[in-house]
């Protein structure tokens, strides 16, 4: 029978092992969070990499990592510490990850991480040929793993294979500036599909794949000699009913079934009744906006000075990549900058932002979202930004006010929400003012309209139409040749 195989650089668990203990947590960012509700209603396999390091691997435990795994219907690629520099946090998150986000000052283009980067996605291809077979279904993920699509396709001719980048596309004037960019094309149309979360991530990698490998584009389908490859958009949903069951439950909790972290919300919130909590929820990233959105919150302070001891911003950032120079310099800038304005501006009854810097459990993370008035989520560029989409499904009595900066895929879809600029601090100004006045029927109004949409989208369904774009792909692709 075949089975659908999910292969990405981070399974759903990052395993890890203290004092000979082998323990396991769940991943981070929004590929994770997505295709483990689509993996566990199936009976295919995940391959990835654990998280740990084979240096740090004792081989006599091999075999309690593979049975862990197995019970997850997944199975891993080792990675060891000279590949995790050169392949992950080197071609991976200094060159493509900077680059497809439009921070080309941030881009590396380093011979040795390309090298690295090649090899790796062969091991990676390498273990779906140990796993798999040609009638399965490969649906491959992400920017990590761009070149497996063409490296299966070379062993296996007829395998059908889907390829998803969770990241944007730039526009072909940036893409061309990588040295490796025909390789890194070539590597993709390995692929049958070739799914992006936005319109216009599909046109710029048409546009790429027309003005540097010359070849036969038309609308959305890519002619080869022997074969056609379709590219679409499919925006990613989320698991609404397990946000919206959360949030539920979370409202029905009595006191001695609620968090410590909900507790200490909730005394706040009685404290300070008419105090408007503002959440921010991200991985510690430059394409986050995180920064600028702290200076626009001291901006908005000082413009609009009636809301200072009335507001409070909540900075959850998630520790990500902190290898990478990039984000170290960040982390250090975002310590400062929270320091500074807190020293400035705090009073004996008021802290103006509390900042986290650490994962939280699913539990407080619904905590969070249930407890604050308003989401603020900023960032310069993102694919998609489903943390924008948690917000409004747990949004059960449907209050509350998303602020969404328009770079994020997620804005497409999102029109209802108050979208800003990320750059433009007059404009946020004003649109935090207008969210913290804005009355209860029209947040009502809003989020109805946003919840029926997210409904109706679900991650589930995502993932089916996807599947079934490529099955229809393959049979019409076979019926032309
Ligand atoms: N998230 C998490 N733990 C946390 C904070 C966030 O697992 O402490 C999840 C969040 O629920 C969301 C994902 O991380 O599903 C972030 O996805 P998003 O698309 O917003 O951004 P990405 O990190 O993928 O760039
Ligand atoms: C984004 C990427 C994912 C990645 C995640 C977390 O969502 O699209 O591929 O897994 O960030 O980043 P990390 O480098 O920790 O895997």
């Amino acid at each position: 029978m075949s089975k659908t195989i999910i292969i990405s650089n981070r399974l759903p668990v990052q395993l890890k092992i203290s004092e000979g203990k082998l323990t396991a947590e769940p991943s981070v960012g929004g590929l994770a969070t997505g295709l483990k509700s689509v993996h566990r209603d199936g009976d295919g396999l995940w391959i990835g990499w654990t998280g740990l390091m084979e240096e740090d691997t004792p081989e006599e435990m091999e075999p309690e990592i593979d049975k862990a795994l197995a019970k997850l219907n997944c199975a891993k690629v080792n990675l060891n510490i000279s590949e995790i520099e050169g392949y992950y946090f080197g071609f991976s998150n200094r060159t493509i990850w900077p680059l497809y986000h439009y921070f080309l000052e941030y881009t590396e283009f380093e011979l040795k991480f390309w090298e690295s980067y090649k090899s790796v996605n062969q091991k990676f291809a390498d273990a779906i040929l140990a796993n798999a077979n040609e009638e399965d279904t490969i649906w491959v993920h992400d920017y990590q793993l761009m070149l497996v699509p063409q490296m299966i396709r070379e062993v296996w001719p007829n395998a059908n294979i889907g390829f998803f980048l969770h990241i944007p596309f730039p526009s072909y004037e940036i893409f061309r500036t990588m040295p490796w960019r025909e390789e890194v094309l070539e590597g993709l149309l390995g692929s049958d599909l070739i799914g992006f979360h936005t319109y216009d991530y599909e046109r710029h990698f048409l546009s790429s794949v027309r003005r540097l490998l010359n070849l036969d584009v038309s609308f959305n389908d890519i002619y080869l000699e022997n074969r056609v490859i379709k590219v679409d958009s499919f925006p990613m949903g989320i698991d609404y009913q397990k946000f919206e069951n959360a949030a539920k439950e979370n409202a029905a909790n009595s006191e001695a079934e609620k968090s410590d972290f909900q507790k200490k919300l909730d005394e706040h919130k009685k404290s300070a009744p008419d105090t408007k909590l503002i959440i921010s929820i991200d991985r510690l990233d430059y394409s986050k906006g995180i920064a600028k959105r702290i200076n626009a919150f001291e901006y908005f302070l000082n413009k609009y000075p009636q809301f200072k001891e009335k507001v409070r911003l909540i900075i959850l950032a998630v520790p990500s990549r902190s290898n990478v120079p990039q984000y170290q310099l960040l982390k250090k800038e975002i310590d400062e900058l929270v320091g500074r304005i807190n020293g400035e501006l705090s009073t004996v009854n008021w802290t103006p932002i509390w900042y986290f810097y650490r994962s939280l459990p699913f539990e407080n993370l619904i905590d969070l979202y249930t407890s604050s008035d308003i989401a603020w989520l900023t960032p310069l560029r993102d694919g998609m930004n489903l943390v924008a989409k948690e917000y409004i499904a747990t949004r059960t009595d449907k209050t509350g006010v998303l602020i969404l900066s328009e770079m994020a895929g997620s804005a497409y879809e999102m029109n209802e929400a108050l979208l800003i600029n990320p750059n433009n601090f007059e404009q946020q100004a004003d649109t935090l003012k207008k969210a913290i006045e804005m009355p209860k029927e029209q947040q009502m109004a809003r989020n109805m309209f946003l919840q029926n949409r997210l409904k109706r989208y679900t991650v589930e369904i995502w993932a089916n139409e996807f599947m079934q774009a490529l099955l229809a792909q393959k049979e019409g692709s076979l019926a032309t040749f």
